[in-house]
């Protein structure tokens, strides 16, 4: 599949998956490259070892390639390793005419997206996602930043990359946890905008786990375009997030503060993923509640997702914390909760305030599920 188009009024974008990918991206790179072009790829230890091979391998004009590493994990989505970074395009001498590719998972893409915004007041990026969370959600649709003060994705630029390169066989280099981190988010993309990938995955994983699904298998390649073409049509019409970019957000209002909460008192902290499908189980009770979502389509959603994730508990005390975590999130206005919510699986609708009590309501509701 290849998707081209126009963003933000001029910026030409595109996204290519398939067989062709490695074509593809040689043949950007030698369009790029007419001048000499220094080219940046950033990496963790993980993409290092799993996905640079494969990449340089398929590539003549990445031979030349300089190589940054930052250690992996959420944690290292810093300002310290944002400094880091400047550092190290400084000591390289980088220009505004360098390249930067994000080789990995959504922190290189946020991180490294973020560092191409801001250094010399931006360069140009591709990004090269190597996990599912990335391939479906974060390389796509120029959402740069780092977690600050605790706070999720607090400091961050809308800045889009020139083009994403999507492998699938980078897939089979990961673990379950990851397979699973990523497809909550292909979940959350059926519950927003497509009923009849809603109910294909519910005959699917209503009676059996994600886990079981090899990460080679075919299916995910659909799964994979078909997320990308829903984000893909939202971002292009709201690239900026002033409306319909906030359906992308589903989950995503308790799903960070859970996360952001995890990381302050654990070491690693929740997947994101995992934290926005315990946001789905909460937003959909919200949804029951606020916006007329069927009590049969609350419990599908709560039993689909608790056969294919952990149950996380919290405390009673973590519920004021949880709230104080939400009331930070970036689609509050007036000091008060916004969320996005479901009508039905399919249909979802922006902008929904919650008053403290119904959001009480949903944390005694998912409190029950334990
Ligand atoms: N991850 C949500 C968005 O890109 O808007």
């Amino acid at each position: 599949m290849k998707i081209t188009g126009t963003f933000n009024k001029s910026e030409q974008f595109f996204v290519v998956t398939g067989e062709n990918v490695f074509i593809e991206l040689e043949q950007f790179l030698n369009d790029f490259c007419i001048l000499p072009v220094r080219i940046f790829i950033l990496v963790d230890e993980n993409t290092r070892h799993h996905c640079l091979p494969i990449l340089l391998s398929h590539s003549v004009i990445l031979k030349n390639a300089e190589i940054i590493e930052i250690p992996s994990g959420e944690k290292n989505k810093s300002i310290e390793t944002a400094v880091q970074l400047w550092n190290a395009l400084m000591e390289r001498r980088a220009d505004r005419h360098a390249l930067l590719i994000n080789l990995g998972g959504g922190v290189i893409s946020d991180l490294g997206g973020f560092i191409s915004s801001t250094f010399q007041r931006g360069i140009p990026y591709i990004n090269i996602p190597t996990t599912l969370m990335a391939q479906v959600d974060a390389a796509i649709g120029g959402k740069t930043g780092l977690n600050f003060g605790d706070i999720k994705n607090q400091v961050g630029t809308f800045y889009n990359p020139k083009a994403v390169f999507i492998h699938s066989g980078f897939l089979k280099t990961l673990s379950k946890d990851h397979i699973a981190n990523g497809f909550a988010e292909v979940i959350k993309y059926a519950l927003i905008e497509d009923a009849i990938l809603w109910n294909k995955l519910e005959k699917l994983l209503l009676h059996e786990s994600i886990l079981k699904i090899p990460s080679n298998n075919l299916l995910w390649e659909k799964l994979v375009d078909r997320s990308i073409k829903i984000k893909y049509d939202i971002i292009v019409n709201d690239f900026h997030e002033e409306n319909i970019r906030k359906l992308l957000n589903f989950g995503h209002t308790f799903g960070h503060a859970l996360e952001a909460m995890s990381m302050r008192n654990f070491n690693p902290g929740l997947h994101h993923g995992h934290a926005v499908a315990m946001g789905i189980i909460f937003e959909s009770y919200l949804s029951f509640k606020q916006t007329g979502l069927a009590n049969e389509d609350l419990n599908s959603i709560v039993s689909l997702i608790l056969l294919n994730y952990e149950y996380f508990p919290i405390q009673d005390s973590g519920s004021e914390q949880l709230i104080e975590f939400m009331s930070h999130d970036k689609k509050n206005k007036d000091h008060n909760i916004y969320f996005t919510l479901l009508q039905r699986p399919g249909k979802a609708i922006i902008d929904q305030r919650c008053d403290s009590e119904l959001i009480q309501d949903a944390l005694e509701y998912y409190h029950q599920l334990r």
